[in-house]
């Protein structure tokens, strides 16, 4: 059964994290899992969530991440959001606390429904937000997946903010390895030999691509995976297209600040 073997996200729940800077440029060593560093601005929507998970601005006082990621529905000051720097520890970095936590009621491994909106106690002013895809249209293609999670498998969070892309994996394709894949509500992305991936404490994060006009829309939410960038075991994330309208309604009775 693979689920046994399916490191569940808020296991990467980081006590103490220890934040491992990336090795020199020329070093091959890679990020995400195979990817290289992100540049200052280039994916500004994306946040660090101190549980040791990633997210993206909704809007400047909405996180989207995992259901996996929070431990329920009700008040939490307890998770800080950090935006705003590629460098965990740069000068450019915000910080707020969250003051709401909402985790999708449906959400169950065996259901999918991997998300949750944490609402921040003050919004982050002319924050840069990620839309999210409201049909299938954008299900398909490359797709850009980063975070501050494991650079490879077992190994530690990163200081830095790590990128990579990755291709769609049909739903067919995906079920053979994942055969309780949940896909109307689950999307795959990885390369059949492996090498890229999204990894422990990347959980929660974005998966993006371009739309037809150019900007950037959020397919998926980092959620599951066997291990991390083996061959024939793509990453799996919640499909946005299929649950962003449940999203949207929660989002504004929340107050999308
Ligand atoms: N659940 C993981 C987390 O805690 C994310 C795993 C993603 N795994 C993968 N192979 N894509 O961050």
């Amino acid at each position: 059964m693979a689920s046994a073997v399916m490191v569940l996200a808020a296991s990467a729940a980081v006590a103490g994290q220890a934040l491992a800077a990336p090795g020199p440029s020329s070093d091959p060593s890679p990020a995400v899992v195979g990817g290289t560093r992100a540049a200052q601005g280039e994916f500004p929507f994306v946040v660090r969530l101190s549980m040791g998970c990633g997210g993206a601005m909704y809007s400047p006082n909405l996180v989207l991440t995992a259901a996996h990621c929070v431990n329920g529905t009700g008040n939490n000051t307890s998770i800080t959001a950090t935006y705003g720097d590629v460098d965990l520890q740069g000068s450019k970095r915000v910080t707020r606390q969250s003051n709401y936590v909402y985790r999708n009621p449906g959400y169950t491994t065996a259901t999918g429904g991997d998300w949750a909106l944490i609402r921040l106690s003050s919004p982050i002013p002319n924050a840069a937000t990620l839309s999210l895809a409201t049909s299938s249209a954008y299900d398909t293609g490359t797709f850009t997946i980063v975070g501050w999670g494991a650079a490879s498998e077992g190994g530690a969070q990163q200081r830095y903010l790590l990128k990579a892309q990755v291709p769609l994996v049909a739903d067919t394709t995906c079920k053979t390895s994942y055969p309780s894949l949940k896909a109307p509500v689950e999307i795959c992305a990885g390369y059949k030999q492996g090498g890229t991936d999204t990894c422990q404490g990347d959980s929660g994060g974005p998966m993006f691509r371009r739309d037809n006009a150019n900007n950037w829309v959020q397919v998926g939410i980092v959620s599951y995976g066997k291990g991390c960038a083996r061959a024939n075991y793509p990453g799996v994330y919640a499909q946005v297209s299929a649950l962003s309208s449940a999203i949207a309604a929660k989002a504004t009775e929340l107050g999308r600040g």
